[in-house]
């Protein structure tokens, strides 16, 4: 049987980007051959690496480039070398645009406290221990992008205006996805919301309801997102599957992202289009994967940057792009397998390198999938 092939585009970028995403890399093509895939990179540039060698932060081949890959690995970009630079003309515009090329209605940031880093949770040890859940937030609608969105001054004094607009359809399509999801995990959806006082809100939960009839084997709960804020450093081990607005999304996802104790540890993905229309699957979506961390300026070209946000990145683009939960599977197995081994970055508290730490994580994947 020949090998599947998938195309990647990977944009490194600035700072630690470029080092964590090698490690990624590396490991998906170390472990191409014992799941009968093969991984084609094309390399472009991003952020301030791309204002230096074109003079803009993202070119239109670049974007073309995406549109045609079948999922893209990004870095991080931005940094000190740039920060002279205003609006359009800055590394993290390349970004934004890239992102909206992209058409992202979904985003996906899972947060696990690995046994072995317990103690670098900020949370109590019990408390902690064990939470592993996932944020799945809304990107398209919401205050973000609702109009009238202005400042106006007149005789009664300055004032401005945000609108949080909602259809059914941008609800029922991220919420969907959240059961997919949990259907994968612990078949568990909490839907957060303000209900008793917004109208959008209600219509959320409305939906919420109406799709949650569709996956009887996943249990639904509906929560206020000032009891929801509270819970997740509470008790984060209640969550599995959160779904959430875009503007309630982008607030959570960084609170329950302390939770792990290192930026270095988050992975994300970035989703387009409709799920394949068998229910309950995810893969084959589009996607852009990103660790969360940015560029890390203070600690770039050291060696010292965590490279497991970046590596747990592309394990989603295997599961939710290209169908190959098992590699995923291995893949992450192979990070616990390796922390518990006690191999750490200075960030987790440890002295291990960015190429030793993934140097780590491929064996023990390799190892797994022998
Ligand atoms: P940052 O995430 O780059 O760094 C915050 C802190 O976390 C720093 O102390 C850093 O050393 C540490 N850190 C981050 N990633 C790490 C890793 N993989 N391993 C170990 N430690 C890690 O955020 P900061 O400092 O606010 O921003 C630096 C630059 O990155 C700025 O130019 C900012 O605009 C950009 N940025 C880019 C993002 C992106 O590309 N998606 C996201 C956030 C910031
Ligand atoms: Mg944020």
């Amino acid at each position: 049987m020949s090998d599947r092939t998938f195309h990647i585009l990977l944009l490194p970028g600035d700072g630690v980007g470029p080092e964590v995403t090698a490690e990624a890399r590396a490991l998906l093509e170390a472990v191409g051959p014992a799941v009968g895939a093969r991984f084609v990179f094309n390399e472009g540039l991003i952020g301030g690496a791309a204002i230096d060698a074109y003079g803009t932060p993202l070119r239109d081949e670049e974007i073309d480039a995406a549109l045609a890959s079948d999922a893209v690995f990004l870095g991080a970009v931005g940094g000190p070398a740039w920060d002279n630079l205003r609006g359009e003309a800055r590394p993290e515009s390349g970004l934004l645009r890239l992102r909206k090329a992209l058409g992202l209605f979904a985003n996906l940031r899972p947060v696990r406290v690995f046994d072995a880093l317990v103690d670098a949770s900020p949370l109590k040890p019990q408390i902690a221990r064990g939470a592993d859940l996932l944020v799945v937030r809304e990107l398209t609608g919401g205050l973000y992008f609702g109009r009238p969105s202005e400042r106006r001054t007149d005789e009664a004094g300055r004032r401005a205006i945000d609108t949080l607009p909602y259809t059914d359809h941008e609800i029922e399509r991220i919420v969907d996805l959240a059961f997919r999801l949990a259907r994968q995990r612990r078949r568990k959806v909490t839907s957060i919301d303000k209900a008793n006082v917004l109208a959008t809100s209600q219509l959320w939960r409305e939906v919420a309801t109406e799709v949650g009839e569709r996956y009887p084997d996943v249990t639904l709960e509906h929560m206020l997102v000032d009891a929801g804020s509270m819970r997740l450093i509470a008790r984060p081990r209640d969550f599995d599957v959160l779904v959430t607005e875009n503007l309630f999304g982008d607030i959570l996802s960084d609170e329950a992202g302390v939770l792990a104790g290192s930026l270095g540890m988050l992975p994300s993905a970035s989703l387009h289009g409709e799920p394949p229309t068998r229910p309950g699957t995810v893969a084959p979506m589009f996607g852009l994967y990103e660790p969360v961390h940015g560029s890390a300026p203070d600690i770039a070209g050291q060696g010292l940057a965590n490279p497991l946000g970046a590596i747990l990145s592309v394990s989603m683009m295997l599961r939710f792009s290209f169908g190959l939960a098992d590699a995923a599977d291995a893949i992450e197995a192979a990070v616990e397998d390796a922390l518990a081994a006690g191999y750490r970055t200075r960030d987790i508290g440890g002295t291990a390198t960015t190429a030793e730490l993934g140097a780590q994580v491929r064996e023990r994947a390799l190892a797994r999938l022998g």
